[in-house]
């Protein structure tokens, strides 16, 4: 006798970057010495996780009503005001100008994802992501019976715009329609930026295809952690004005990165088109999944994102202790690649952000062994080994490019 949804048999959460994470940070208190670079939380180099004071004021001055009351599925029009400011700052006037532009707070970004995807894709059809990438993108897409496709993420050290077309013209040969992901800047797991040039040339293949459908899923939790700062970021998005009719780009964003709340739960999803129907329709879609899903997000996290955006004196105690956060991620950064190339240890693309990665076909294996000889606690990813900068102090940094080469030297 099955109790359990045939949709639902047989789905198990394995290799989660939770779990494995939780078991490293046991490990860790038992036996100190642990290395534990598996997750992606910002932690100081004393070891301690703080959020931003200037968050932590504005949440503790919310009253009652402002924290433990319902919010609204949609946000309201405060949150809307407030996250296409932060999202866009000084090119919010011109993507306003030149596309139809609607916004809902979701869960994180990952329900922005979530409710991106679902709203985009019947099932059995196709999500095309790259690899290596974030995790859950499979799970998010397989959880509700649509197909995944990768492709590889690189020509040398340039986004593979090749490979990707290919992959696209697939896809689109059999289901007339494409919907893909792409996670950037500061891209989760390798840190790469994609160049604005390599936007738009995404955003230009999209537009040949003329009659076809295409909705780009940009995911771009980390943001704000960009060492290139919010000007350079937010301008890279104007090459989404030049998208055409037949094209969707569903921003996802995460107030979890860009605040240090992971666990409050707030994102939201900003849908931008040419096509004013398409928007409207995706999203009353949302909202509608919205309501019937999670119902509505984080009150008290809504109010947060409204009061830092409107106060230009909040806004600047936040850039303060960003670049405080930004300057200890570059640092480690440059330590761990400048160690990875004294000892020939190859590395993908990395610019910015929480994540180093390492391609290695037996990826298990070597993180096998480098919890056995190393006490070293790393993430799997497609064929590569991910390194979490944003936990690590300097001090476990210092030498740990070494201990990886030699294990990946004895074992891959
Ligand atoms: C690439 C990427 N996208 C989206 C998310 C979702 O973030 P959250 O749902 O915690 O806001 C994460 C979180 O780790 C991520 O790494």
């Amino acid at each position: 006798m099955k109790i359990v949804a045939k949709h639902a048999e047989g789905k198990v959460l394995k290799s989660d970057g939770f779990q494995i994470s939780a078991e490293a940070k046991l490990a860790k208190k038992k036996d100190p010495s642990i290395i534990d670079g598996t997750l992606g939380t910002f932690y100081f180099e004393d070891g301690s996780f703080k959020t931003f004071k200037v968050v932590h004021k504005v949440m503790s001055e919310l009253k009652d009503e402002d924290v433990y009351l319902y919010s609204t599925s949609d946000g309201g029009p405060a949150f809307k005001e407030a996250i296409l400011d932060w999202a866009f700052k000084e090119v919010r006037k011109e993507i306003e100008a030149n596309l139809t532009v609607a916004t809902i707070p979701t869960p994180g970004g990952t329900g922005a994802l979530t409710s991106s995807v679902f709203n985009s894709l019947d099932p059995q059809e196709t999500l095309l992501i790259p690899s290596p990438c974030w995790g859950p993108y499979v799970g998010i897409a397989t959880n509700r019976a649509f197909k995944v496709e990768k492709f590889f993420m690189f020509d040398g050290d340039a986004f593979n715009l090749k490979g990707f077309i290919e992959k696209c013209e697939k896809i689109i040969a059999a289901e007339r329609k494409l919907v893909t992901i792409i996670n950037d800047p500061c891209n989760n797991p390798t840190g790469y930026n994609m160049t604005k040039k390599e936007l738009e040339a995404v955003i230009d293949y999209f537009n040949s295809k003329k009659d076809i459908p295409c909705v780009l899923i940009y995911d771009c939790a980390y943001i704000d952690m960009a060492v290139e700062g919010m000007k350079e970021t937010r301008d890279k998005m104007l090459a989404f004005t030049k998208a055409n009719e037949n094209v969707l780009i569903s921003i996802t964003f995460s107030f979890s990165k860009t605040f240090f709340i992971y666990g409050q739960r707030l994102g939201g999803q900003i849908l931008l088109s040419k096509n004013k129907e398409s928007v409207i329709e995706q999203y009353n879609a949302a909202n509608f999944t919205a309501r019937n899903t999670w119902s509505n997000c984080n009150k008290g996290m809504i109010r947060v994102v409204e009061e830092m955006t409107k106060s230009p004196a909040l806004i600047d105690e936040y850039q303060v202790e960003l670049e405080e956060v930004i300057q200890i991620l570059n640092s480690r950064a440059k330590l761990f690649k400048r160690e990875s190339k004294e000892v020939g240890l190859k590395l993908y693309p990395y610019h910015g952000g929480f994540f180093i990665t390492i391609p290695c076909e037996n990826n298990m294996l070597v993180l096998q062994k480098l919890v056995e000889e190393e006490k070293i606690y790393l993430l799997p990813v497609d064929n590569a080994v991910r390194v979490a900068l944003c936990s690590l102090p300097l001090s476990d940094i210092k030498g740990l490019a070494k201990k990886i080469k030699r294990v990946i030297q004895k074992y891959n």
